[in-house]
């Protein structure tokens, strides 16, 4: 039997007493599921998993997204496309150069953010395994969406309800300044409608669905809904609502990106390796489709 040790009172949990390098029995599984459920972000610590683990383990919650945005022209991958390379090596193992095309486009990790909410199909939940560590800074912030929306007045929800967001890839890229996306990247980017607030169909909880993604509401004037969504971003990433994790190696944290935002905290990135890979589960439908809201045109 799997020990659920709360870190805090319903957001995140630590899961001990169980060895995820083994199929798991029903009874685990759905401990983990119901665990998970409850508290959004669940820290595994001290497994030894290989990839082919960590893709069965992250199975469980559905399919293993497996297409990339960034081109191959930022030279080729360290690990097969399963999985986000969440590293700041070179294809040799090298720490990269502060010049890379990888490291410009990954400081866009830095900002409060859901993965793959910018896909139609978004993000259900993302499991990120550490084999090294920095020493100093690299640490994960985590955002509590379901705690942040519990807590605005109830007239900014009633103003909320119902309203959908454009979410780009490009918008967070802007953000942390890199542009330079070849055509090929340009045609694999994507662009979704999501909800603004969401339910949680196991649990009933509403959250907001807030992102760095997020770059204008529909049926408002661009700077309008660019400045709500700004706002609500910082309301969501009030101290009070946030977790951050120290990662020890062999430490695997799985978080529900439908109601949580996370960000990686700087580290001296050309000095310490800092190793990392994470597998995203899509969820079973774009946000609006799930609650039968009719998609903008
Ligand atoms: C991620 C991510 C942040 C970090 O893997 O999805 O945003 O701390 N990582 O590396
Ligand atoms: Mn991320």
């Amino acid at each position: 039997m799997i020990t659920v040790n709360p870190v805090t009172p319903d957001f995140v949990a630590e899961i001990g007493d169980v060895d995820l390098s083994r199929p798991l029995s029903a009874a685990d599984i759905a401990d983990i599921k119901q665990a998970f459920w409850k508290f959004a972000v669940l820290i595994f610590p001290e497994q030894a998993l290989s990839a082919e683990n960590h893709i069965a383990f992250a199975e469980q919650f559905g399919p293993v997204e497996a297409d990339r945005v960034l081109d191959t022209k930022s030279g080729p991958n360290r690990v097969d496309t399963r999985f986000s390379d969440v590293s700041n090596l070179d294809a040799t193992g090298k720490i990269w150069s502060e010049d890379s095309r990888k490291r410009m486009y990954k400081a866009a990790n830095k900002l409060w953010h859901s993965d793959s909410s910018f896909r139609h199909r978004p993000g259900l939940c993302s499991l990120l395994y550490a084999h090294t560590v920095a020493p100093v800074g690299g640490q994960t912030e985590f955002a509590d969406q379901r705690a942040a929306w519990d807590a605005l007045p109830e007239a900014m929800k009633r103003r909320l309800e119902g309203l959908i967001a454009e979410h780009s890839i490009a918008t967070s890229r802007r953000l942390s300044g890199f542009a330079d996306f070849t055509e090929e990247e340009g045609r694999r980017m994507s662009y979704a409608p999501q909800l603004l607030v969401r339910t949680l169909p196991e649990t009933g909880r509403r959250t907001l669905y807030v992102a760095a993604h997020a770059g204008r509401i529909f049926g408002m004037p661009d700077a309008d809904g660019q400045a709500l969504i700004n706002e609500l971003i910082a309301h969501v990433t009030r101290r009070q609502f946030v977790h951050s994790h120290r990662w020890r190696p062999k430490d695997l944290v799985m978080w529900d990106n439908r109601c949580t935002l996370h960000r990686g905290m700087d580290y001296d990135d050309l000095r310490w390796v800092r190793d990392m890979r994470r597998t995203t589960v899509s969820d079973i439908a774009n946000s609006c489709e799930q609650e039968g809201v009719a998609l903008p045109v």
